[in-house]
């Protein structure tokens, strides 16, 4: 079976201020087959965010290889929708035309009409339709962060790149938005990266979740609940509880080690 996504002994550094050269990713390798939900977890500064800068093409491998359908990145595509993680909207579009704005790229044949469809569609799902008019710096950062959302899936991309794309939306919301994103991707075989530090939204998203510590993997564990999840039946079940221990003592235990490393420096 082919993969949608390789990575393959994916190196990359950041040169820092002082000309140091900092590693931020090493040796990473990750094979994620088509229409499969990986969920990247791990402590701050891990290099999650700059992991989705290589897939999405805004960042190049300094060495090793990403592939999508085969084909080496070589800069950022209409196949792939990306949410950052702050948001990064235009200010001087209202919400309406930031959604549209990427609809122009990626659907260049669709009629006026069909790309209002569009954007109707996704901020509905969102929950803004009522603010389509407004600019952003009129929205609370949740409602950016939503805006981002519709904008990303409106592409109706294959693949989705989401980094922390909940994290300022209020816990009812989010759970919505999760549900969402979910059901979206699984109806559609979208195979989406989602970043995060919310082990119940990983357990409750992912096929996958690939635990980090900085610069690399730490594990990769396969999650087989069946879609769709009810988060209410999922959380009481054993295995949940299981799996929800081991993410947590993976997690907190590379916070742990680093805060220990710091203090000894
Ligand atoms: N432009 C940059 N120049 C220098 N160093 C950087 C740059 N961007 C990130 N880094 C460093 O690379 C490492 C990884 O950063 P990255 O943003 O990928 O982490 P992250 O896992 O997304 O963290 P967070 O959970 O806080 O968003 C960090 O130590 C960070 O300080
Ligand atoms: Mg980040």
């Amino acid at each position: 079976m082919a993969f949608k996504i390789e990575i393959k002994n994916l190196y990359f550094d950041y040169l820092s201020s002082k000309k140091k050269i900092f590693p931020a990713l090493e040796n990473i390798n990750l094979n994620i087959e088509e229409g499969k939900f990986v969920c990247i977890l791990g402590a701050s500064g891990c290099g999650k965010s700059t992991l989705l800068s290589i897939l999405s093409g805004l960042n190049k491998a300094k060495s090793g290889e990403v592939l999508i359908d085969n084909k080496k990145i070589e800069g950022p595509g209409i196949d792939r929708a990306v949410v950052f993680q702050h948001y990064s909207l235009f200010p001087f579009l209202t919400v309406k035309g930031n959604v549209l704005f990427g609809i122009k790229q990626a659907k260049k044949k669709y009629k006026r009409k069909e790309r209002e469809a569009l954007v109707k569609k996704y901020l509905k799902n969102v929950g803004l339709l009522d603010a389509q008019n407004k600019y952003p710096n009129e929205l609370s950062g949740g409602m950016q962060q939503r805006v981002a959302v519709a904008r990303a899936l409106a592409l109706e991309s294959d693949i989705l790149l989401m980094d922390e794309p909940f994290g300022a939306i209020d816990p009812r919301l989010r759970l919505e938005l999760q549900e969402l994103v979910s059901k979206l991707s699984k109806d559609n075989n979208k195979t989406v990266v989602f970043v995060t530090h919310d082990i119940d939204e990983a357990l409750l998203l992912a096929d996958t979740i690939v635990v980090m510590e900085p610069s690399k993997i730490k594990e990769v564990l396969n999650i087989d609940f069946e879609f769709p999840r009810i988060r209410e039946e999922l959380v009481s079940t054993p295995k949940y509880q299981e799996l929800y221990k081991k993410l947590f003592s993976l997690f907190y235990n590379i916070v742990l080690n680093e805060i220990h490393e710091e203090a000894m420096l």
